[in-house]
């Protein structure tokens, strides 16, 4: 197959097929099996720019791991304060200036809207990693990866999806991906933060809606749960009638499949307590070791028509 993702922006996942998900897969798998040798020659001399105008740890650091493991180098911006935008440059602008010294921008902004806008801007290509509410298509990517490695086949599996489905961005990459699969998918929520209206319109999945973990818990092979995005929210009295609405903790997976994976995209604040770190179900920070080498395959991907992998 012909490298499809070849100088391609990456800012939704609707726009990936299946196929495009398995040849990623098929490219993480292989970057795994490398000698560090042969994986530091993959991006050797090449340059990613971060621009984050939004917190991060995980995405912004595997993204500088995972191009530093295939021979790459990261320079970028790590928070809005850092950049002239504080002086009032425009974020076009940026984006131009920082497209002239690098082979591909990875960007993170509080807007929707802001990587498809820098992905119209930039002559090289632009990942997503969050933008607004919207999506974070490469968290989606790894989200599938470790389903994938942990349960062997994502078709045929019932995944439970727990928590803010409004404002997660991660939530709804991960159901458009997984409208290629055939899979049952199950969304929990209390009702003021069920999943959007309109994006139901892109998910082909079979989906059923619950209000409470404990109808479901039981059937369920992931529990995929989410942090409640307070930042997000436009009136902090709305904030404050669910948080604490929804804990992952022993006693509710007391009930779970003995072989149920527990995901979690993080920053995990009080939503999955501490004691479940320790059951063998929890795989959230296998999770994030995935990622990194996702996010290599993707970078070499990206950055070579016929990469060496
Ligand atoms: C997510 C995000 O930024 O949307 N973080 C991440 O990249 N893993 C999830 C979150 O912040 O809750």
């Amino acid at each position: 197959m012909e490298n499809p993702f070849y100088n391609r922006d990456v800012i939704s996942t609707r726009d990936i097929t299946r196929d495009e998900l398995d040849m990623l897969f098929t490219t993480t798998d292989r970057i795994r099996s490398m000698s560090m040798q042969d994986r530091l020659e993959i991006c050797n001399g090449k340059v990613l720019c971060y621009l984050f105008f939004e917190p991060s740890t995980r995405t912004r650091l595997s993204f500088e791991a995972a191009m530093l493991s295939i021979g790459g180098r990261s320079i970028g911006i790590a928070s809005s304060k850092e950049s002239s935008m504080e002086k009032g440059e425009s974020l076009v602008d940026t984006v131009r200036v920082v497209d002239s010294y690098s082979d591909v921008i990875v960007i993170r902004h509080r807007l929707d809207g802001a990587a498809r806008l820098a992905a119209e801007v930039a002559e090289n290509p632009v990942i997503s990693a969050g933008s607004g509410v919207e999506e974070h298509p490469t968290q989606a990517m790894l989200d599938l990866y470790t389903i994938l490695k942990e349960k062997g086949s994502i078709d045929g599996l019932r995944i439970g999806i727990v928590g803010d489905l409004k404002y997660s961005r991660t939530v709804y990459s991960l159901l458009y991906a997984l409208s290629k699969y055939d899979v049952d998918v199950h969304l929990i929520a209390p009702p003021l933060l069920r999943i959007r209206r309109e994006s139901l319109y892109s998910i082909d999945s079979k989906i059923k809606e619950h209000d409470s973990i404990d109808e479901v818990i039981g059937m369920l092979d992931v529990i995929y749960v989410t942090r409640i995005q307070r930042e997000r929210f436009p009136d902090m009295q709305e904030y404050e009638k669910v948080r604490h609405s929804y804990i992952i903790d022993s006693r509710v997976l007391a009930d779970a499949k003995s072989d149920a994976i527990v995901l979690h995209p993080l920053p995990r604040v009080d939503e999955i307590t501490y004691d479940v770190d320790s059951d063998p179900r929890a795989r959230y920070f296998k999770q994030v070791s995935y990622g990194k080498d996702v996010r290599a395959a993707l970078l070499a991907l990206i950055t070579n028509a016929t990469p060496p992998v």
